[in-house]
């Protein structure tokens, strides 16, 4: 072991076989009843419930351990209709034209369309931000691997913890995102991943009704 990157034990709780099954048998249950949700109430959500359910996403693993993000909070009014005009913009010009034929059928089924209402009325806004380099004091660029990946695995710990809360987000990519950018005033070495309503559903939200891959097309066997 290298002296100068000291290492500190690791334990953890130790289960019986039945109680790790029934731990993953009930996460999972709990998981699938996960949805992502396209109509939000405005009721408020306080500022520190955010910073918990952020911080779990920032818990996710790195490559290098470079956590390589920055999730941004909007509440801000303004900037919310802001963002959600040029969203809007965007997404008029992908469905009306952008967007291949067969990407429109295959959205067909979650009743979604360019009018992104969700960005205005729900109490947040998260944009995560893959950082695709570091810049030290000097101003020297310093690399960051997997990048994609790793914010990725942040966005799902995130969306988790959200779930975990009794709170509802959506996925979303208004494409292309270059507009959030400059709309929050980004650094060069950012790029925008995700924006995350995140908030309480509205009284008659509603979700496709679709189902999942069974196991037998999740789970390839090499025992
Ligand atoms: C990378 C990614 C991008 C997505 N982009 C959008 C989007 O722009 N708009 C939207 O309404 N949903 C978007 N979604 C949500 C998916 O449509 C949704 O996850 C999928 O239909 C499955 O539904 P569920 O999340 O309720 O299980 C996105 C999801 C992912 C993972």
């Amino acid at each position: 072991m290298e002296k100068n990157h000291p290492f500190i034990s690791y334990t953890m709780k130790h289960y019986s076989e039945g109680k790790i099954a029934q731990n993953a048998k009930e996460f999972r249950d709990w998981a699938e009843t996960r949805r992502s949700v396209r109509h939000f109430s405005d009721k408020h959500v306080p500022i520190e419930v955010m910073e918990e359910l952020i911080m779990t996403g920032s818990s996710a693993p790195s490559a290098a351990h470079k956590q390589p993000w920055t999730f941004c909070l909007i509440s801000n009014k303004e900037l919310k209709a802001k963002l959600r005009e040029l969203a809007e913009e965007e997404e008029y010009r992908s469905y009306n034209g952008r967007m291949s034929e067969e990407w429109i059928k295959d959205l067909e089924p979650l009743g979604t369309d360019w009018h992104k209402e969700f960005i205005d009325v729900a109490p947040w806004i998260v944009i995560i931000m893959k950082r695709a380099y570091e810049v030290d004091a000097e101003g020297n660029k310093l690399n960051n691997y997997y990048v994609s990946e790793s914010v990725g695995l942040a966005a799902g710990f995130f969306l988790m913890a959200v779930h975990n809360a009794g709170l509802v987000a959506l996925t979303h990519t208004p494409s292309p995102m270059n507009f959030i950018s400059k709309a929050l005033n980004r650094p060069e070495n950012e790029r925008p991943y995700l924006l995350i309503p995140v908030g309480f559903p509205a009284d008659n939200a509603v979700v496709p009704n679709l189902s999942r891959k069974l196991k037998d097309r999740v789970i390839e066997y090499y025992l």
